[in-house]
């Protein structure tokens, strides 16, 4: 039997580099039948690793560690692990490979993440291949706030099978709360590769003993979502003028001492305290001083209090809530009604700026704190895109963040993490963060190549950290800006800091578009399509388009914008338009941090 050499773990090479090259390895060793020579005289070599390709379609990177570590893991169990970025999909045969597990995380209305949109074009198309001799499974990452939950994962799932590909293993969706799920998932599918494999080979070879402890001391050491760093603030500053709608604050924390670094289009997650004043109105309402003893999500004892105030999402209400809520009596019987499927347009209006507390309150039969904790989800980190250079900012990162405040239903409303930051931090108040790799949204390599960045409002945030680090790195290919807001006077964010680039020349275009500052709404995309011609001169020069900010409709209208600029002024046809933005994709050229 040929034994394929594999890199071992003491060579000189990143982890990421050793899955690479094994995956290689095992595919040339296979495909070209070679015999390693030093496989000769080596009758007990042991079995060859079996093949695995592990694919992911990530936004912000939680798919793409999460293939990581699968590929790490499948290392370990015998596999020759191939990891592959989805937008790198054509780089892998579906039809010669044997084994495949797809990890991808769900956008938009049920999308794929902007890195595997060109393989589910390619997989939805009537070129794709027939799969007969594939064996695959899917791990769908999502959240079960979003009405179309885990959708992509479950659309490749069934077009997989649709192709002729052998579900090995049951699909997992899972929630925010993915690691336990993810784990059970990574188990049972080495378990049906390794005996689908024995199957297939006719051999009766015993299914390999899966173990079922992959110890947290074989995880990356460090600060990370699990254990956050405990960061200082340094400095929070508003950033809008007076009489502003806005409240957009611009806020410095240390890093130094963390050992924590980043990179320039990263994101930064804060594990966020919820309001104090609101967890005392859940106690009066719950009937609780807050000194009962119960569990947290991890299952440490704490007081009530604590545990409201420190490790439940106490705002957002779950389907399990509802559900509990309805069965006594909530709203007066008319929530009963909206939880009929057919009713989920009803629900979701109902439950715009309503909580926890509206729901737990006035109940015919109230709920007790120990009925009401198994209800509430784990409070999640939200990630704020970075705004600052580490070259500029040594040991420091910055963020640009709105925050969220409402009234609805007579009372004030604070989204958590914004007013945690806003509110809640003090310079001697730890704000627990860690870095979010975001491989996705990356300034070209070349320092020569031209860059158009996109961003009004918040969306401001990672190009003032492009446009620091092209400063640092002595950059000198073209920089060009779209910023807006609705007032000039008071929402022009940074305003000192990008006219005196402008001024001496570091940014070479900056295009406003403050909507109310004339009757006539006006936005970044209307000053995209006034400048069309060059838009799409720097284009076709080799520029990188980036856009950051509002998901629901400002990326979409921008979106549409770049293709109308491809039709006008590079004379293409809409489906030309449409082939040239998806190669801009492609060539990770247009790239997006929208939320
Ligand atoms: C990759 C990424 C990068 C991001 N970068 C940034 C950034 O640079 N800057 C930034 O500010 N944000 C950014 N965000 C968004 C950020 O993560 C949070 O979602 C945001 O700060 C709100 O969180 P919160 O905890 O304050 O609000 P939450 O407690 O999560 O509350 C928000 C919710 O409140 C409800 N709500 C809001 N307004 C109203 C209203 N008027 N009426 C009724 N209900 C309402 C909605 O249900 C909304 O979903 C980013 C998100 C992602 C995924
Ligand atoms: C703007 C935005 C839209 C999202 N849309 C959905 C969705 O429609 N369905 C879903 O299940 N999850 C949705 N999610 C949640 C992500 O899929 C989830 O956070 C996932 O873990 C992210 O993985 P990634 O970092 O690999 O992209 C959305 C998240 C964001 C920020």
């Amino acid at each position: 039997m040929n034994k394929i050499p594999f890199i071992p773990e003491t060579a000189p090479f990143t982890p990421e580099q050793r899955l690479w090259l094994n995956g290689y390895l095992a595919g040339f060793y296979s495909d070209a039948g070679v015999a390693d020579p030093s496989a000769a005289g080596s009758a007990a070599a042991s079995a060859p690793p079996k093949p695995l390709v592990v694919l992911f379609g990530s936004q912000t990177g939680t798919a793409e560690g999460l293939a990581k570590k699968t590929a790490r893991e499948a290392e370990k169990r015998g596999f020759a692990p191939k990891l592959v970025d989805l937008a790198k999909y054509e780089t892998v045969d579906l039809t010669r490979e044997p084994n495949v597990l797809v990890i991808t995380s769900t956008y938009g209305d049920g999308d794929p993440p902007d890195n595997a949109q060109a393989f589910w074009n390619f997989l939805q198309s009537e070129t794709a291949p027939a799969l007969p001799n594939l064996n695959y499974s899917v791990l769908a990452l999502g959240d079960t706030n979003y009405s179309a939950f885990c959708q992509f994962g479950k659309n490749c799932d069934e077009r997989l099978e649709k192709l002729g590909a052998k579900r090995v293993h049951p699909r997992i969706d899972c929630d925010v709360d993915y690691e336990a799920p993810a784990k059970t998932w990574t188990e049972g599918v080495f378990a049906a590769l390794t005996s689908a494999e024995s199957a297939s080979a006719g051999g009766a070879t015993a299914t390999s003993e899966v173990s079922t402890a992959t110890a947290a001391s074989e995880e990356p050491q460090g600060w990370s979502k699990k254990n956050p760093f405990p960061a200082r603030l340094l400095a929070n500053r508003l950033l809008n003028g007076v009489g502003s709608g806005k409240e957009v604050r611009h806020y410095e924390i240390s890093l130094a001492g963390s050992g924590l670094s980043y990179e320039v289009g990263d994101a930064l997650g804060v594990l966020p305290l919820n309001c104090t004043a609101l967890v005392s109105d859940i106690l009066t309402e719950l009937g609780c001083d807050g000194e009962e003893a119960v569990h947290t999500p991890d299952g440490a004892e704490t007081s009530l209090r604590l545990a409201l105030a420190q490790h439940y999402d106490v705002t957002r209400p779950t389907a399990e809530l509802l559900k509990a809520a309805a069965s006594r009596g909530a709203a007066g019987g008319e929530l009963a009604g909206l939880l009929d499927p057919a009713r989920k347009d009803d629900l979701k209006k109902w439950l715009w700026g309503r909580e926890v507390i509206d729901v737990i309150g006035g109940l015919a039969q109230p709920l007790a704190a120990s009925e009401l904790m198994p209800l509430l989800k784990k409070l999640q980190p939200r990630l704020y895109s970075i705004s600052s250079s580490p070259k500029a900012h040594p040991e420091e990162v910055h963020l640009t963040v709105a925050a969220v405040r409402y009234d609805t239903f007579g009372r004030g409303r604070k989204g958590v993490c914004s007013t945690f930051l806003a509110d809640r931090c003090t310079d001697t108040t730890p704000v627990p963060v860690f870095v979010q790799t975001s491989h996705g949204f990356r300034l070209p390599a070349d320092g020569n190549v031209p860059v158009i960045m996109c961003g009004p409002g918040t969306g401001i945030a990672p190009f003032r950290a492009f446009l620091e680090e092209r400063r640092a790195t002595g950059a000198r290919g073209g920089n060009w800006l779209f910023f807006g807001d609705q007032k000039r006077s008071t929402d022009f964010l940074y305003q000192e800091q990008l006219e005196a680039w402008v001024a001496d020349g570091h940014l070479g275009r900056l295009d406003l578009a403050f909507s109310r500052d004339q009757e006539a709404k006006v936005y970044v995309q209307n000053r995209m399509l006034e400048n069309a011609h060059e838009l799409w001169s720097w284009l076709e020069s080799g520029a990188h388009f980036y856009v950051c900010g509002d998901a629901s409709r400002m990326a979409k209208d921008v979106d549409a914008a770049l293709h109308q600029v491809a039709e006008t002024s590079g004379g293409l046809s809409k489906e030309a338009a449409v082939e040239y933005i998806q190669k801009l994709k492609s060539e990770k050229r247009y790239q997006r941090d929208v939320y």
